[in-house]
């Protein structure tokens, strides 16, 4: 196979928002218990945080994390999580039928961001509560002191006030499955109120409003559009989320996942952009891109949950990624950065055991999964400005996505004078002669490639670095670019300085 990709250095399309490489910490499962947090853990410091995993998540490079949830935000009460921990209450999550102790909450959430150096990014309750409780738990975040609830934060020993900017008015609550289901008129009003009385409350607050949960919604486009009639002037952002998996050994269709998600994309900035011609508003609504991953979801079924006892932190949603799972994550990364211009914050859904980057045991080790490895590099070498870039090449059909390119690709300046390509052969058999023309000189270049002879290699506890990025010596410098090898089913990553 051959394809070429010329980037023009002189025509920068985007700037990339730090804010598309965040990931998301849910009360599910063992994300937070015995993921991020586990007192008596060997490396656990004196916030009961995992030092080992804090080491990966600073690998990993995310900028932000999104909290508490997810659907167990539309049932969580913040008030449960703060103060001494020995009078926290136990509760019911109903969201994903387990016990909440409630030992981890705001206030380890704030150390764990200031450990990791990530942002905050919350999600409030708007499914069993409303209005009121969102302005209580920003005022107790946010504001400096004086008043019952910021003097409460300082009782509970946090004198300075957390600085959360960017909220998430609720969590997916266009999904039948979402506690507090609403209809989109419903939400667009709600979602407003809770809006302007925020920013009443602190004007440099950025929100977040509930778009679809995935493309293939019914309601998608209309519930963007009702939406945003109402809240256009009162948020800065749309949400999004989408999920992928390999169904019927369809791996073609696997590969070509970004296509849906470009097609998601597509959908809501034209949604948005024809609610604000009608409105005849200036002001452009951005995406949050914040939920987004592999997740072999056709095989979690909640009757097989609804089985077992209800349980503290149990084994939920622990997927575990192959070769071909992290190709599509990188893919997807790809998307996200081509799209950089309206999507300027995204969460990788999720960050430790939960469809995660990161996996734990209880009381042993931490490794990290296939996904992880896209992800740190994009997170590290994504940053900068997106390239004009014209990519020629081979295309395939695909049973899903329709005619798909077979290379896959984004160009990316760093600050530092250098480029990255990154790029994925979406072919499973054949290698792909890779030309970059990069319509100047190049002093260096260099590749990672992370591909393997058995497309379904994972890493697991026994064998933690089974598949990693290795470094691609088949590349060269030639008259006006560089020539590269992307082996077949492969992601790659091409540094040229
Ligand atoms: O990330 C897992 C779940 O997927 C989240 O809780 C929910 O928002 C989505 O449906």
């Amino acid at each position: 196979l051959r394809a070429s990709l010329a980037i023009d250095p002189a025509a920068p399309v985007a700037d990339v928002d730090p804010r598309l490489f965040g990931a998301f910490v849910e009360h599910l499962g063992r994300c937070v218990y015995t993921g991020v947090y586990e007192p008596g853990h060997p490396t656990a410091d004196s916030d009961g945080l995992r030092t080992d995993v804090l080491d990966l998540i600073t690998e990993l490079g995310p900028t932000m994390l999104r909290y508490p949830g997810g659907n167990f935000v539309s049932g969580y009460d913040w008030e449960d999580g703060v103060g001494p921990k020995e009078s926290r209450p136990r509760r019911l999550d109903l969201a994903w039928r387990t016990i909440e102790t409630n030992q981890f909450g705001l206030a380890e959430f704030m150390r764990l961001c200031r450990a990791t150096g990530t942002e905050p990014m919350m999600a409030l309750n708007l499914g069993t509560r409303g209005l009121a409780e969102a302005i209580g738990l920003v005022e107790y975040s946010n504001f400096p002191g004086g008043t019952a609830r910021s003097d409460l934060r300082k009782a509970h020993g946090d004198a300075d006030p957390y600085g959360i900017r960017l909220w998430c008015l609720g969590n997916e609550l266009d999904g039948p499955w979402q506690i507090g289901r609403l209809s989109a008129d419903e939400y667009g009003r709600l979602a407003d109120r809770t809006a302007r009385a925020l920013k009443q409350l602190d004007p440099a607050l950025e929100l977040v409003a509930c778009g679809s949960s995935g493309r293939a919604m019914p309601t998608f486009g209309e519930w963007e559009a009702t939406v945003l009639e109402h809240t256009y002037e009162s948020v800065e952002f749309i949400s999004a989320h989408a999920y992928y998996e390999e169904t019927d050994g369809d791996v073609d269709s696997f590969l070509a996942s970004a296509a849906d998600m470009e097609s998601f994309i597509a959908g809501t900035v034209a949604t948005a952009d024809a609610v604000g011609a009608k409105l005849k508003s200036p002001k452009r609504i951005a995406i949050s891109f914040d939920e987004w991953n592999v997740w072999y979801s056709s095989t979690w079924h909640r009757e097989g949950v609804e089985a077992e006892p209800w349980q503290v932190a149990p084994r939920q949603l622990e997927d575990v990624y192959s070769v071909t799972d992290a190709v599509v994550v990188g893919s997807l990364l790809i998307t996200l950065l081509r799209n950089a211009e309206r999507v300027r914050a995204a969460c990788l859904a999720q960050l430790v055991n939960v469809i995660a980057p990161i996996m734990t045991e209880p009381s042993g080790p931490s490794w990290r999964q296939t996904i992880f490895h896209p992800f740190a590099e994009a997170s590290r070498y994504g940053r900068g400005r997106i390239l004009h870039a014209v990519a020629d090449g081979p295309a395939h059909d695909t049973a899903k996505h329709g005619t798909v390119p077979l290379l896959h690709s984004v160009a990316v300046a760093g600050d530092d004078g250098s480029t990255t390509v990154f790029a994925v052969n979406r072919d499973t058999s054949r290698p792909m002669n890779l030309r970059i023309d990069t319509r100047g000189p190049v002093g260096q270049v260099s590749c990672t490639t992370l591909a393997d002879p058995d497309r379904h290699a994972r890493n697991t506890r026994g064998e933690p670095d089974r598949v990693a990025p290795r470094e691609n010596k088949d590349i060269a410098i030639t008259d006006g670019g560089v020539d590269v090898l992307l082996p077949p089913l492969s992601w790659n990553t091409v540094r040229i300085a």
